[in-house]
């Protein structure tokens, strides 16, 4: 049949011409598609008479294996053919240095609120939080400071503002850590074994004191809790701390009203050839204030005071961490000064643990 052989020259002959996929659909819409040239006669076999059927039906059949294989063929050669000019057009040199990323260091108190918060885990104490902007009954009343006690005055207070008209006593930047003490007695009761780290504000401002530094509070409450405790657990905390294995502490009667008894804590060093060692010595230096918590404090927590007793501790942690890291100036702590960041500051997978050189 001539038809045939003319259909089957002009469709592979467009097949093998058909620049790309688009292309290629046109043609076997043309030929192949439910109006396309060979679908159509394929229909009219219907109309034919038997012996016409006979030869043109397998002509037909044959014709429409052919062309459909044909595209086929040609799909995967131009799909082929695309592949090859992305993989030449979207090569990557994985041989070019990386470009550097500047990394970024811990601070010296975030460390040192890590590497402590290890230590008194260690012990058994879970870190308490409370907020920085603070109510006067929590920073005085409930610690035994009645407002017309001195150690308001002593503690230089950042007071907010109230609206004009409210008469209520100004709210507070926390003075101290000691008002977690209370809200993590109205939260968990006793006994209670807790560590408050965190920033606290007074107005003071010269060589050694910044308004905002850093204190962590201690709090231990049981039946049976007495200053031998205070006294080994402050002394745990130094060994760990320092990493030296001999720390002698130095107990000196004091007053804080939340208190009673009350004792400021010294840690002998030395300060040979202006290099600090801890633990030896002549010298004295101030850490921390502590004491058996007052009655009345725990009573400002929801604690029977005729059942329960226990020890408090405030500890300065701008003031271990010179110490432990020889940093020579409290304000540059809080400078940003990039320089001293990258200097003073740590990687930040130097992650404190006691398995990981932290000595007990
Ligand atoms: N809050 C005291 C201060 O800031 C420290 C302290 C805490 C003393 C707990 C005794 C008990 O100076």
């Amino acid at each position: 049949m001539d038809t045939i052989a003319t259909l089957r020259g002009k469709y592979l002959e467009q097949i093998s011409a058909a620049p790309d996929a688009d292309a290629l659909e046109t043609v076997r819409l043309a030929a192949l598609g439910k109006k396309g040239e060979i679908s159509l006669k394929m229909r009219e076999l219907g109309q034919m008479s038997a012996e016409e059927r006979q030869s043109a039906g397998p002509a037909l059949n044959a014709l429409k294996t052919e062309v459909d294989a044909a595209l086929k063929a040609r799909k995967s050669a131009l799909e082929d053919a695309a592949l090859d000019a992305r993989l030449k057009s979207e090569w990557l040199d994985v041989t070019l240095p990386g470009r550097p990323r500047p990394m970024g260091t811990i601070h010296p108190i975030s460390q040192v609120m890590d590497e402590l918060t290890a230590i008194f885990a260690d012990m058994g104490f879970s870190v308490a939080e409370g907020p920085q902007i603070e109510s006067d009954w929590y920073n005085f009343d409930a610690l035994n400071i009645a407002p017309e006690h001195p150690a308001r005055q002593e503690h230089d207070t950042f007071f907010m503002h109230r609206a004009d008209g409210d008469n209520r006593p100004p709210h507070v930047l926390r003075t101290h850590t000691s008002p977690v003490q209370i809200r993590a007695m109205q939260d968990q009761g006793a006994p209670i074994r807790v560590i408050a780290p965190g920033r606290v504000y007074r107005m003071d401002m010269d060589q050694t004191h910044t308004p905002m530094f850093h204190q962590v509070e201690g709090l231990a409450i049981d039946r049976d809790i007495s200053m031998a405790q205070l006294k080994w657990t402050l002394e745990e905390f130094c060994r760990a701390f320092f990493e030296v294995d001999e720390v002698e502490l130095r107990f000196r009667a004091s007053h804080f009203p939340f208190t009673e008894p009350s004792a400021e804590v010294d840690i002998r060093c030395s300060w040979e050839g202006g290099q600090l060692k801890i633990g030896e010595g002549k010298d004295w230096l101030e850490i921390l204030g502590s004491g058996m918590v007052h009655p009345k404090v725990l009573q400002a927590g929801g604690i029977d005071p005729n059942e329960w007793q226990g020890f408090a501790f405030g500890l300065g942690i701008d003031r271990i961490a010179m110490l432990k890291y020889g940093i020579p100036d409290l304000r540059a702590f809080f400078e940003s000064d990039l320089r001293w960041l990258r200097h003073y500051g740590f990687a930040s997978l130097d992650q404190p643990s006691l398995a990981a050189g932290l000595s007990r």
